[in-house]
């Protein structure tokens, strides 16, 4: 399952990612925000965080207006490597190479079809572990610093 959230400035660009999500099969929750009132991206970046976190979910996508709140905030969660991403190649190399498991957009950023070729890049590469392990296991310790 695949948990997603946004705030006000991601409500809109949300639902066209959650439609793209049903039409490729994809299994996911939305943990909200359910319209454009405005919310404290923080309080949605932590319900779906703690789900990925807690294994609930195996990845997560997060959408505030720029995508900077959001992951400054997942990656603030115990277990949680987000990327704010607003190009393919970054997209496609934080699984690759971080195992990035929570994706981070703005919806004041990229339009809707770009954010669709991010998710696709995200879902469909998987981390290649090797030399990038060392460095992951690296950047989890400085959790406990
Ligand atoms: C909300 O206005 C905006 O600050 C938020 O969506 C996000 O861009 C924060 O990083």
């Amino acid at each position: 399952m695949l948990a997603i959230g946004c705030d006000h400035g991601g409500f809109e660009l949300k639902q066209e990612v959650m439609k793209h999500l049903e039409e490729r099969g994809v299994e996911y929750k939305d943990f909200g925000c359910f319209s454009t009132d405005s919310v404290d991206y923080s309080d949605v970046a932590k319900v779906v965080c703690d789900a990925v976190a807690g294994g609930e979910a195996e990845q997560g996508i997060l959408v505030c207006g720029t995508g900077i709140g959001m992951s400054m905030a997942a990656n603030k969660i115990k277990g949680i490597r987000a990327a704010c991403c607003s190009d393919t190649f970054s997209a496609k190399f934080t699984r690759l190479h971080n195992d990035a498991n929570v994706l981070c957009f703005g919806g004041r950023v990229v339009g809707p079809g770009l954010a669709l070729e991010l998710v696709d890049a995200f879902l469909d590469n998987e981390f290649e572990g090797g030399r990038h392990q060392r460095r992951i296991d690296k950047v989890m310790a400085l959790e406990n610093d």
